[in-house]
């Protein structure tokens, strides 16, 4: 969603918030735009569309002088996407220009009472009382006036705002929503997300909620709310520039997939020693863990979905009830958790809105909780009481691939963990699944190398309006995660069904043609499994099925196949997902779609 930069040097602005904000793209935005003081007045250049309109009209920031700026990718949620409503806003005294991430609740109140003492509002976001509040509160000092603004402001924000006071300052304010310092030479940086700090620095602060920034550039001053300053810790980044650049791909879910051996492995092999998995920060007592008597899940989209894998997996091995929860529904059910319940959260991004009102929500009532999550101090991260890092680097692709892998990965490990910590594992099986573990990166590798002829297969496929994703088990698990995909980048109506239920409604829908992907791995089931191929295939429904290697019976069966290799059973949706995305990557450029930034879509869905 709403990606936020801002700069403080000596040199041009522009050019740096233009280069920010392309790299913040990949969120999924609407306008883009920019406001730099320069002199005595604040220059600001805003339009719906791409960052490039924005670079086209500005040649390049070419045309805009000054040394101190914000800029902003908006993600309409208040007003309709347009030039007026694209931030940055500025107050009418034309002295303070603000970009905003998140939703200012009592923006309605605001701006009646600010209406009734004449300000006069130029666009319908909810953004622009922040700047009107600014001006409001401006005497001379605009410390003063930032945090008497954030006193009065309810809901989630990060702000950046830039104040035409002469002195080349910055502010960042969090509350909710990430906002992250970038600590430079001469210059000083602030973006909502990692991706537009790495090309100037590495050593970054996370500022946390209730505080905000000053910035110079030559210093960063973080204050707590009542305006003392705070000594922070300064973090590295651990990944290079490059990490976040195509590299020679054509889209970064193409790159992204074929990540995956790699990103496996950084997830997994660090954390198995002497072959034993250890967790860095994840330490239950045995008091603790003797509490556990259920696990629920609860993550958004495909985190959810890497969720039912480890549902089955954890439930197989451990024994524990587990049950995974939407998180958009969980947070409002009043929902049965106690002491006795370990929550696990999954989430890439670690910033997204209902996943960590859940979260909210079960700590609240004395859970246990533990994050599974990729963005390095991001606030599901610092929300848990425990959290696990998957270790996939950036992703910029809106659909996740190496997200959902690597969260996979780190079910699969608890479970291993858990179960033996639990004694419900002996000895033999728990080193055989530690050793399968650190051989998934080559079995990921052979999922990709066994399915050089999938372009064609994408192809026959893409005529279709709708195809029809089937499995059990496990294999259904996996069928979720497959159809989303295909769904959100090909925007072909896709959809996942239990194929047991198949009899019970669905199968009314099948005709001469339909196109049924059936996952055939699960081996205890597989002879039901055939049964459906069967039942669909008397409907006259043309069958793509995925199966391990040397399955002869399902291969000669199917119309199709995408090959998997024979894994640990409890690890083969990894295997089979791989495929599975990669159909879903080529289906979507047969019909030309937009692959990294789906329409309507956004890569963090950091408001409700
Ligand atoms: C959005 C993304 C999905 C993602 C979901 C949850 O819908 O487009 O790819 O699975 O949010 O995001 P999270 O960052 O919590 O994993």
């Amino acid at each position: 969603m709403c990606g936020i930069v801002g700069f403080t040097g000596t040199r041009q602005a522009a050019p740096v918030l233009l280069d920010g904000l392309k790299r913040l793209e990949y969120r999924g935005y609407d306008s883009a735009g920019i406001a730099v003081a320069d002199g005595d007045r604040i220059n600001i250049a805003k339009v719906k569309g791409f960052v490039q309109n924005l670079a086209d009209m500005t040649h390049d920031g070419g045309d805009i002088g000054g040394a101190v700026g914000v800029g902003h990718t908006r993600w309409a949620t208040h007003g309709a996407p347009n030039d007026v409503n694209a931030h940055p806003h500025m107050s009418s005294d034309g002295r303070f220009a603000v970009v905003h991430n998140g939703i200012i609740e009592n923006y309605a109140p605001l701006r009646q009472e600010l209406t009734k003492k004449g300000y006069v509002f130029l666009s319908d976001t909810d953004t622009e009382v922040v700047a009107a509040l600014l001006e409001t509160y401006y005497d001379g000092d605009a410390k003063r006036a930032v945090m008497k603004t954030a006193a009065r402001l309810e809901g989630s924000y990060s702000l950046g705002v830039v104040c035409l006071d002469g002195t080349g300052r910055l502010f960042a304010m969090r509350e909710q929503s990430p906002l992250i310092l970038g600590l430079g030479v001469g210059e000083n940086y602030f973006a909502s997300d990692v991706a537009a700090l790495v090309p100037h620095t590495k050593n970054v602060i996370y500022l946390d909620d209730g505080e905000f920034a000053e910035l110079t550039p030559e210093s960063i001053t973080v204050y707590d709310v009542r305006g003392r300053a705070v000594e922070k810790p300064v973090s590295r980044v651990t990944w290079d520039v490059e990490a976040a650049e195509k590299g020679g791909y054509e889209h970064f879910m193409l790159k992204e997939i074929m990540e995956q051996p790699a990103c496996f492995k950084a997830t997994v092999e660090p954390r198995i020693r002497n072959g034993r998995v250890e967790f860095e920060d994840f330490h239950l007592t045995d008091e603790e863990l003797g509490r556990i008597r259920r696990i629920v899940i609860t993550a958004c989209g495909s985190a959810g979905y890497a969720g039912q894998v480890g549902r089955y997996v954890i439930e197989e091995l451990c024994r524990i009830p587990v049950s995974v929860e939407l998180a958009s529904e969980l947070r409002y059910r009043n929902p049965i958790i106690d002491e006795h319940t370990l929550l696990i959260v999954v989430s890439q991004s670690g910033e997204t809105a209902d996943t960590i009102a859940a979260l909210k929500e079960c700590k609240s009532r004395g859970a246990k909780t533990l994050a599974i999550v990729n963005v390095v101090g991001s606030t599901i991260a610092k929300l848990a009481d425990h959290v696990i890092y998957t270790w996939a680097g950036p992703e910029i692709a809106v659909a996740t691939t190496k997200g959902y892998t690597t969260q996979v990965a780190v079910l699969d490990m608890l479970a291993v963990y858990l179960a033996d910590r639990l004694g419900k594992i002996e000895r033999e099986k728990y080193d055989r699944l530690v050793l399968a573990l650190l051989d998934m990166p080559g079995k990921i590798q052979r999922a990709i190398d066994l399915n050089r002829n999938i372009k064609k297969l994408a192809k026959k496929a893409s005529a279709h309006n709708q195809i029809y994703f089937i499995g059990r088990n496990m294999d259904y698990a996996v069928c979720m995660e497959g159809a989303l995909k295909l769904k959100e980048i090909s925007y072909i109506f896709a959809e996942a069904y239990a194929a047991g239920e198949l009899k019970h409604g669905t199968i009314a829908l099948l005709e001469q043609g339909s196109l049924v992907v059936t996952l055939a791995c699960y081996e205890p089931l597989l002879e039901k499994t055939m049964s459906n191929i069967e039942e669909v295939k008397a409907r006259g429904a043309q069958v793509l099925a995925v199966a391990q290697e040397g399955n002869r019976q399902i291969l000669k069966k199917a119309d199709d196949f995408i090959l998997v290799p024979r894994t640990e059973e409890l690890f083969t949706p990894i295997a089979q997902i791989v495929p599975l995305q990669l159909f879903a990557y080529y289906v979507a450029k047969e019909r030309g779609c937009d692959i990294d930034k789906p329409k309507n879509l956004a890569k963090s869905v950091t408001v409700e």
